[in-house]
């Protein structure tokens, strides 16, 4: 249980280190020079209201009381305005942190571990039990007890509408909003990677590289560089009504992106006539053109496997598919050291070769060659050329 009481204090830590590192609020106004003397028009603004910090104290943060102009802390009260948010958050990954069954295996494997709540429940209203001290102090074992403030429907909403949005009383936008029914205070987190980083940054102790390691990957390409930050590319602006009354774009809350923008697949053959029963060589680059970090990111245990198909007229296999395995391989206990990383960074490209032997059956005619991306039994195809088979 050490490597979990240590995960735990370094998060603590970690957390509490993005929180204050990331820059906060906005510029305040200088004052204009003295004389003349100034009619009240003139008199420098007041300062606008600070941002709260979203994660000054690491997770899971305190939302106790509704503020007024909501009608609860659930997404459901949200949805009846911000609509658009709403739908494209519902079929997030982000939406199901908690239910996830994937998540509940792993936790339930982790032993219910309070170290693997703070993520996917960040507000301690979600949790049904709170730590209320530890055996011996030892961090791994906490003494849990109810929380007089669970909140099923917060809970069921894992990484909820209100954990990156509301501090006390306010609401955290990225612009004014005198006319929302609800206090809006302008943050500047809310468009720093920084915000991911909470959740998308987390390292072992002695573990030789991070388990999680995308914002790491992000900072370290040329795109952190450029300033081309997580938001840009993961909550590109959807056109629609993002409040009843509003006519403004509104950033996607699918959080989601598509491997096929990740991914380029270029294709080199020899010729475009494949002969049956005679071997054929196909070369490929594969390049990380699209995304802001390794493909694939984030779980270390995430595997894609890309394809080469050769397909006959009937799409039916010409010869066996070959493939090449992108992943990262870690070991599988604490702390997970890397042993092998054959995944693309931002930018990279690799080449490879495969050698096929076309049945001397196939489907005479147009045929083709298609590169795809299999993920948990989900088929993306990258690429497609054709082929004439002869
Ligand atoms: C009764 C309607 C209503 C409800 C409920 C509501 N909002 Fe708003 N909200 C608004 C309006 C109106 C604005 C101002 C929009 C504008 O100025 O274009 C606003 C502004 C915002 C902004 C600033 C960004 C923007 O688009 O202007 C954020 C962020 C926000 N709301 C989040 C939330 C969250 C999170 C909830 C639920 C906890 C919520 N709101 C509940 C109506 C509502
Ligand atoms: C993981 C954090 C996260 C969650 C969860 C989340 N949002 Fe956002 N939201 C953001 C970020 C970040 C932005 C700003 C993106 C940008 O402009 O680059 C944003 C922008 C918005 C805006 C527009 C802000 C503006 O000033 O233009 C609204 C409205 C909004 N969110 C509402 C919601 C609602 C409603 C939910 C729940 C259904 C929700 N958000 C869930 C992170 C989140
Ligand atoms: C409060 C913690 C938290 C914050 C902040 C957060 N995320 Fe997440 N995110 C999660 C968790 C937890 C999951 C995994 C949920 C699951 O599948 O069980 C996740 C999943 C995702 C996924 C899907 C991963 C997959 O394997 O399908 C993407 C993409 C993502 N987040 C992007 C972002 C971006 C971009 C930001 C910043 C704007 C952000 N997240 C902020 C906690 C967070
Ligand atoms: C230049 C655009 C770009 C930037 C910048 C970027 N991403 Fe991505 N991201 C992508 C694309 C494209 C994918 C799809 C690749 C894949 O499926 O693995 C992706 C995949 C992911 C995934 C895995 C999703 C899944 O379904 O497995 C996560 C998590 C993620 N990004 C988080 C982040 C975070 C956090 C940041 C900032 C630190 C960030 N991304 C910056 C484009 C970007
Ligand atoms: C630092 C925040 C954080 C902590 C702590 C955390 N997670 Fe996660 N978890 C995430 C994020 C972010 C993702 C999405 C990663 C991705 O796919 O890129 C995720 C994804 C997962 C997934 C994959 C879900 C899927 O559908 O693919 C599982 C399983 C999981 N976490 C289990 C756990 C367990 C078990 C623990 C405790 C040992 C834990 N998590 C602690 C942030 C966290």
């Amino acid at each position: 249980m050490a490597p979990l009481r240590k995960l735990l204090l370094l998060l603590l830590c970690a957390l509490a280190a993005v929180g204050i590192a990331v820059a906060r609020g906005k510029k305040t106004e200088e004052a204009p020079p003295a004389p003349p003397a100034p009619t009240e028009a003139e008199v420098a603004p007041s300062p606008a209201p600070s941002a709260p910090a979203l994660f000054a104290e690491g997770l899971p943060v305190v939302l106790s009381t509704v503020p007024p102009g909501l009608p609860s802390l659930s997404a459901q009260g949200c949805n009846g305005c911000h609509y658009a948010a709403h739908d494209t958050w519902i079929g997030s990954q982000h939406a199901i942190a908690w239910k996830d069954p994937v998540y509940q295996a792993a936790l339930r494997s982790a032993g219910g571990s309070t170290a693997c709540l703070g993520c996917h429940l960040p507000l301690t209203n979600q949790h049904a039990e709170l730590a209320a001290g530890y055996v011996d102090g030892d961090l791994s074992r906490p003494r849990l007890a109810p929380n007089p403030s669970y909140d099923a429907t917060l809970q069921s909403e894992g990484v909820t509408c209100v954990a990156c949005h509301l501090r006390g009383d306010t609401i955290l936008g990225t612009r004014e909003s005198p006319n929302a029914p609800h206090a809006v205070v302008v943050s500047a987190e809310l468009t720093q990677p920084e915000l991911c980083a909470t959740c998308h940054q987390l390292s072992w102790p002695e573990g030789d590289r991070p388990y999680y390691d995308t914002y790491g990957e992000w900072s370290a390409s040329s795109y952190a560089a450029a300033k081309v930050t997580c938001q840009m590319c993961h909550m590109a602006p959807t056109t629609g009504i993002s409040v009843p009354g509003s006519d403004g774009t509104l950033p996607a809350h699918t959080f989601s992106a598509d491997v096929r923008r990740a991914l380029s697949a270029l294709i080199r053959l020899p010729s475009p006539v494949v002969r049956r029963g005679q071997p054929l060589a196909v070369h490929l680059t594969l390049q990380n053109t699209g995304a802001g970090h390794s493909v694939p990111t984030g779980n270390p245990f995430k595997k894609y496997r890309v394809e080469v198909a050769l397909l006959d007229s009937a799409r039916k296999d010409l010869a066996p598919p070959q493939s090449l395995t992108l992943a990262r391989t870690v070991e599988t206990t604490p702390p997970y050291r890397t042993t092998a990383d054959h995944r693309l960074a931002a930018g990279a490209s690799m080449e490879a070769d495969f050698s096929f032997n076309p049945s001397a059956k196939g489907a005479l005619g147009a045929g083709s060659l298609v590169v795809r991306v299999v993920h948990n039994e989900q088929v993306t195809v990258l690429s497609e050329v054709g082929i004439e088979v002869r």
